[in-house]
């Protein structure tokens, strides 16, 4: 007869399916008319009375085994489908998590830098009168430095704050030293939309008003906070520069991530891309807020937050960050 009846029960017994195609292969091999209970019970006809009872006896069993066996089966496979469609309409709608700005991602890095180190977190607002945003930052009316900053004019006493740097002043106006603090906001120049640069962005700000803080202690915090922020192989390098509120002065570069130096349009072909600008506190500024400048000395840096932000996630567009666009939002 060439099957065993006890394997073949177990191999019904213990076949599973996942799907209808499961199911057609099990009926086919053993419930159909090609099957093998069918092929058993030809062979029936071979041989003697007393062994046509004895497997005739079994072999019905095993039909009906195989029959209910694949009623469960399908049974099986159809509770699962109606489970899988059907909705459970108590459950509360669907709410979708949006994805913070990139610009909120980066403030938050770059606060969390600056409070390692022991800066605390200063506020101003945006709407500024001219001594906080150019007179006591050694701008004084007529200045031609007030040229360097297109500003927007809410009336002769009042602007849009063009820089944070506005926030140095009410610092010192109101702390004692020593002053260790960093600021973020939003800062407004009359400026055209473009790639590069928009009328709205952000900047940070920080100061260190101490006794005997030098320019080494303002080149050591740009290495640690550039490091913390874009890794540890990132060069930095400085260059001479003017600001009124520093001297001396200086603007700061890093080496351009995008191409590693090798050259391309963020870097301009330089292989360095500006960061920021920085110096130490001129004396004159610190006789504007009464602060001695007999004893104390103090550094300050301020840096374009949407410009970190381009090299940090490799954004070639500053415009995206206020265009509100799904697609780019939802990769932060
Ligand atoms: N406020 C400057 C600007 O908006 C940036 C800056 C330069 C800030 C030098 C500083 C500084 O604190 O020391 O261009």
């Amino acid at each position: 007869m060439g099957h065993n009846l006890n394997e073949l029960k177990d191999e019904i017994l213990n076949f599973k399916a996942e799907n209808k195609q499961e199911i057609e292969i099990f009926r086919l091999k053993f419930i159909s008319k090609k099957g093998i209970i069918s092929e058993i019970m030809q062979t029936l006809k071979t041989v003697t009375i007393e062994e046509k009872k004895e497997i005739g006896i079994k072999i019905n069993e095993i039909k009906i085994l195989a029959k209910n066996k694949l009623i469960e089966l399908s049974n099986k496979i159809e509770n699962k489908n109606i489970s899988e469609k059907s909705e459970d309409l108590t459950l509360p709608p669907l709410i979708k998590l949006g994805s913070r700005h990139p610009l909120a991602k980066i403030t938050k890095i770059l606060l969390e830098i600056f409070q390692k180190i022991g800066f605390n977190i200063s506020d101003g607002p945006e709407i500024e009168d001219d001594w906080h945003n150019f007179t006591a930052l050694n701008i004084p009316p007529n200045h031609p430095a007030r040229d360097m900053q297109d500003t927007f004019f809410i009336n002769k006493d009042f602007v849009l704050r063009t820089q944070t740097s506005s926030v140095q002043i009410r610092k010192m106006e109101n702390t004692k030293p020593p002053i260790r603090t960093v600021s973020i906001g939003r800062v407004y120049r009359n400026e055209a939309v473009s790639t590069r640069s928009n009328c709205i962005f952000h900047q940070i700000e920080a100061l260190y008003i101490n006794k005997n803080v030098s320019f080494k202690d303002l080149k050591q915090t740009i290495f640690h906070f550039v490091k913390e922020l874009f890794g540890k192989n990132i060069k930095i390098r400085f260059r001479p520069s003017y600001f009124p509120f520093t001297e001396p002065s200086a603007e700061a570069d890093i080496s351009c991530m995008i191409c590693d130096q090798k050259g391309c349009k963020i870097c301009k072909y330089s292989g360095w891309v500006e960061i920021g600008g920085a110096g130490m506190v001129d004396p004159n500024v610190l006789d504007n807020c009464d602060i001695d400048k007999n004893i104390y000395s103090g550094f300050a840096f301020g840096m374009g937050i949407e410009r970190i932000s381009m090299l940090k996630y490799k954004i070639d567009d500053l415009r995206l960050f206020s265009e509100n666009n799904l697609k780019f939002l939802k990769q932060f």
